[in-house]
C-alpha cells in the first residue's frame, strides 16, 4: 500500500482528497498548521472511512518538523495543498503570501530530496493563465500575467517545480490547475469552512441562505457574457478529489514525469445561474443585489478538460445541481462550520 503525505491536508480540498485516497486504498498522512482549518475535518474523515490518519500539527515551512515526519514514515508521494489563498488579502499582505506559499514549496522539495521521495503533486490554479489567454484554457498555453500576489505565488511555484524536475532526473511532478471548487461530500460532514467573511461565491451564498449574512452582492452585470455576470468553471470538490487519486495513480506509475493538468468541467456557469440553481434545488431564497464589478475579475474562465480525460482517464461526474445541493447540505448541518 502506497503512503501519501498531504501537506495542508486538513483544509477544504485536502480533507476531501484524504477521504477519496483512503477509499481507493492509499494510506494517508496529514501535516497542517491549521492556519485556515481544523483537525476536526480529519477526525470526520476518519469516522467516514473507518481509517486512522497520522495527523501532524506543524508548519510546512519548518524543515526540521518535516524531517521528523519523513523519518517516521515511508512516503511514496506528496500532495502540496498548504498555502494561503485569499486573493484580496494577498494584495494587502503580499510578503506574507510569498513567504508562506513559496517557502512551504521549497521546504517540501528540500526534505523530499533528503529522504529520496521523488513524487509530488501541486495545487495550482487556473489563475496562472492570466488575462492574455483565450478561454477555454489549455495546458499548452503559456502562463500569463496574474492580477494579484496570490496568483503570482502559484505561477512562481509552477516555475520552481518545473526547474526542480529539470534538474533531477528522478523527480516526478504533476501540477494540477484547479478551476472553481464548490460543493462538499454528500454526507454533509466535511466541507468548506471559511473564517470571517467569505471571499468566494458559494460560501457567501450558503451563509446568506442560512441567515448568517444579509445579502449577496453580485459583482457586475455588464460583462460581455450571455446574462452580463461573470462565468466560471465550477467543479464539485468530490470530482476534484477523485482527480487527485487519478493523478497519484499516474505519478506512481511513471519513472519520471513533469505534467500539467487542468481540473475543471469545461462548462462555464454565470453567477446568476449559480444563485438561481441554488434557490431552485434547495427551495430557499438567497437575497441578492447587483453591485459594481470586483477589481481583478475576468469575464470568463473555463477549462479545456481534454488532457486530464485522455491521460488520467478522469472526468467530472457531478452536476451543478449536485454542487448546489451538497454545498447547502454541509452549511445547514454545520452552520458554524467545524466550530459547532
Ligand atoms: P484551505 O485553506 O482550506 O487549505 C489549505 C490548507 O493549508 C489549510 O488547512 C491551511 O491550514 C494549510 N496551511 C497553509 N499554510 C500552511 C503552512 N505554512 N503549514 C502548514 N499548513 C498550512 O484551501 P483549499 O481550498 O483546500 O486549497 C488547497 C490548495 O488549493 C491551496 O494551495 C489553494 O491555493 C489551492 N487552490 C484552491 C482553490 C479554491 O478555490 N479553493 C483554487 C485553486 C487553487
Ligand atoms: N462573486 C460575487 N459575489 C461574491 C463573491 C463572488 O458576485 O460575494 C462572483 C465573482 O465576481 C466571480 C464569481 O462570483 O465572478 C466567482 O468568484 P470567486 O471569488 O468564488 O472565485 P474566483 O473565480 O474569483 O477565484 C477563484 C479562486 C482563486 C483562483 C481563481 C482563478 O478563489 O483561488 O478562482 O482560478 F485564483
Amino acid at each position: 500500500m502506497s503512503t501519501i503525505l498531504l501537506a495542508g491536508g486538513a483544509g477544504y480540498i485536502g480533507s476531501h482528497t484524504a477521504l477519496e485516497l483512503l477509499n481507493a486504498g492509499y494510506d494517508v498522512i496529514v501535516v497542517d498548521n491549521y492556519a485556515n482549518s481544523s483537525p476536526e475535518a480529519i477526525h470526520r474523515v476518519e469516522r467516514l472511512t473507518g481509517n486512522n490518519i497520522a495527523l501532524y500539527e506543524a508548519d510546512v515551512k519548518d524543515t526540521e518538523a518535516l524531517s521528523r515526519i519523513f523519518a517516521n514514515h515511508s512516503i511514496d508521494a506528496v500532495i502540496h495543498f498548504a498555502g494561503l489563498k485569499a486573493v484580496g488579502e494577498s494584495v494587502q499582505k503580499p510578503i506574507m503570501y510569498y513567504r508562506n506559499n513559496i517557502d512551504t514549496t521549497l521546504a517540501l522539495l528540500e526534505v523530499m530530496n533528503s529522504y529520496n521521495v521523488k513524487n509530488i503533486i501541486f495545487s495550482s490554479s487556473a489563475t496562472v493563465y492570466g488575462e492574455e489567454n483565450k478561454v477555454p484554457f489549455a495546458e499548452t498555453m503559456p502562463r500569463g500575467a496574474c492580477t494579484n500576489p496570490y496568483g503570482w505565488t502559484k505561477s512562481m511555484m509552477e516555475q520552481i517545480f518545473e526547474d526542480a524536475a529539470k534538474a533531477d532526473d528522478k523527480l516526478s511532478v504533476v501540477l494540477l490547475r484547479y478551476f472553481n471548487p464548490i460543493g462538499s461530500h454528500e454526507s454533509g460532514m466535511i466541507g468548506e469552512d471559511p473564517q470571517g467573511i467569505p471571499n468566494n461565491l458559494m460560501p457567501y451564498v450558503t451563509q446568506v441562505a442560512v441567515g448568517k449574512r444579509e445579502c449577496l452582492t453580485i459583482f457586475g452585470k455588464d460583462y460581455p457574457t450571455p446574462d452580463g455576470t461573470c462565468r466560471r468553471d465550477y467543479i464539485h470538490v468530490v470530482d476534484l478529489a477523485k482527480g487527485h487519486v487519478k493523478a497519484i495513480d499516474y505519478i506512481l506509475a511513471q519513472d519520471k514525469c513533469c505534467e500539467i493538468f487542468n481540473l475543471g468541467t469545461g462548462v462555464p456557469y454565470s453567477v446568476t445561474e449559480i444563485v438561481e440553481t441554488f434557490e431552485r434545488v434547495n427551495n430557499i431564497k438567497v437575497n441578492h443585489v447587483y453591485g459594481p464589478r470586483r477589481a481583478g475579475d475576468l469575464a470568463e474562465l473555463y477549462a479545456n478538460a481534454d488532457k486530464a480525460f485522455n491521460i488520467l482517464g478522469w472526468k467530472t461526474e457531478k452536476t451543478l445541481e449536485d454542487m448546489c445541493r451538497d454545498s447547502w447540505n454541509w452549511q445547514k448541518n454545520n452552520p458554524n462550520g467545524y466550530r459547532n
